[in-house]
C-alpha cells in the first residue's frame, strides 16, 4: 500500500471535507493518551499531500463519533450476523478495517471524486461495493436484502444536503428496510445558520456585507471555510420529526465514547446534556426502524 503521495488538492467543495476527517482521526490514532487506534487512517493521511493545516487544530469530535459508529454497528452486526452495511457519504472512512473486516456486504456510497480516491488507497475488499452517486440517488436502495438487515450510517453528511431531502432519504429507508438501523450526526441550528453566513456560494468569506452582518461563515482558520451545512437539527427535535416518520420505531441520542481532556466522562459531557443545553450541541442520533408486520 505504500506508493508515491496522492495530490488531495483535487478535492474541492464538500468533498474535500472528507480530509478535515481524516486528518482529525488519524491525528488521534498518534496521540500517545488516544484510545482511538486507526493506523490505516494514518496511513492514508500521510499518503495524501493536502495543506491540512487548513482545518485549524485538530479536533477529537470526529474520531470519538467513529468510536461511537463503530459500537453501533458491532451491536447491530452480533444481532445481524448476514446484514448488509451503507455507508452513505464514506468519504476516507476505515470503519471496515477498524472493524476487523465484518465478514458481511459493504456499500460505501460518496461523489466520485472521492470514491475515486478510495479506489486508489485503500485495500481491495471482495465485499465492499464503491457507489460513485450522491446519497440521493435512489438507486443504491436496491441494492441491499432488507430480510438480512441493514445499517445505514451517514457521518458527517446530512448537515450538507437540504432539510426536505434528509427527512424524504430517511423516510425512503424506513419503508425499505424494516428492522434496519440508520446512524447519523447533526449540527445545532445556530450552527448551520452560522455556516450560511459565508453567504450564496463565491462571496469572499471573512468580510462584512453591506448591511453591517458578519460574513465570516465557519473558519477553521485563516485559509479554510466549512461549505455551507444548511440542515440542523436539535436532539428534541430529532426525537420529534424523526419519530413521526412512518416506519420509524425508536430515535435515540448517542452519547460518544470518552475522550481525553475536555471529552473524559465529567462535568463538561454533564451539562452538555442538561435540558437548557442539549438542543444547543452537536449530536449522533440512532434511528431503528419497526419491523415487518
Ligand atoms: C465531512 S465528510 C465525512 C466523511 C466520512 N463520513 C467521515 O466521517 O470521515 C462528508 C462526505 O460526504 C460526502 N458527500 C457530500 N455530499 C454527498 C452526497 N450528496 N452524496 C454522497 N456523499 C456526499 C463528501 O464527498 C464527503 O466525503
Amino acid at each position: 500500500m505504500t506508493g508515491p503521495a496522492i495530490d488531495g488538492e483535487a478535492l474541492d467543495g464538500v468533498a474535500a471535507t472528507c480530509l478535515w476527517t481524516l486528518r482529525n482521526r488519524a491525528e488521534e490514532s498518534r496521540h500517545p493518551g488516544s484510545a482511538f487506534t486507526d493506523p490505516l487512517a494514518e496511513h492514508l493521511h500521510q499518503r495524501i499531500s493536502y495543506d491540512y493545516g487548513r482545518f485549524g487544530k485538530p479536533d477529537q469530535i470526529h474520531p470519538l463519533r467513529a468510536a461511537a459508529l463503530d459500537l453501533a454497528l458491532r451491536a447491530y452486526l452480533a444481532r445481524h450476523p448476514a446484514a448488509t452495511v451503507v455507508a452513505l457519504g464514506e468519504g476516507l472512512q476505515t470503519t471496515y478495517w477498524r472493524l476487523g473486516r465484518p465478514g458481511v456486504d459493504w456499500l460505501s456510497v460518496d461523489l466520485p471524486p472521492v470514491i475515486d480516491l478510495r479506489r486508489r488507497l485503500l485495500p481491495p475488499e471482495p465485499r465492499m461495493t464503491a457507489i460513485a452517486a450522491s446519497a440521493l440517488d435512489r438507486g443504491w436502495l436496491a441494492g441491499p436484502d432488507p430480510a438480512r438487515g441493514v445499517f445505514i450510517s451517514a457521518e458527517g453528511l446530512f448537515m450538507y444536503l437540504e432539510r426536505a431531502d434528509v427527512l424524504a432519504l430517511i423516510a425512503d429507508c424506513a419503508a425499505r428496510f424494516p428492522g434496519g438501523q440508520l446512524f447519523f450526526d447533526s449540527i445545532p441550528p445556530w450552527l448551520s445558520r452560522r455556516t450560511l453566513r459565508s453567504g450564496p456560494r463565491g462571496r469572499p468569506p471573512s468580510s462584512t456585507l453591506p448591511d453591517g452582518t458578519d460574513n465570516s461563515g465557519l473558519r477553521l482558520s485563516a485559509r479554510y471555510t466549512v461549505p455551507p451545512m444548511p440542515f440542523g437539527l436539535t436532539v428534541s427535535e430529532a426525537g420529534r420529526v424523526l419519530g413521526r416518520i412512518p416506519g420509524v420505531a425508536a430515535v435515540e441520542d448517542v452519547q460518544p465514547p470518552p475522550g481525553r481532556g475536555a471529552w473524559r466522562p465529567g462535568a463538561l459531557r454533564r451539562l452538555a446534556d442538561l435540558p437548557g443545553l442539549r438542543d444547543l450541541r452537536p449530536s449522533i442520533t440512532l434511528v431503528s426502524f419497526a419491523e415487518r408486520g
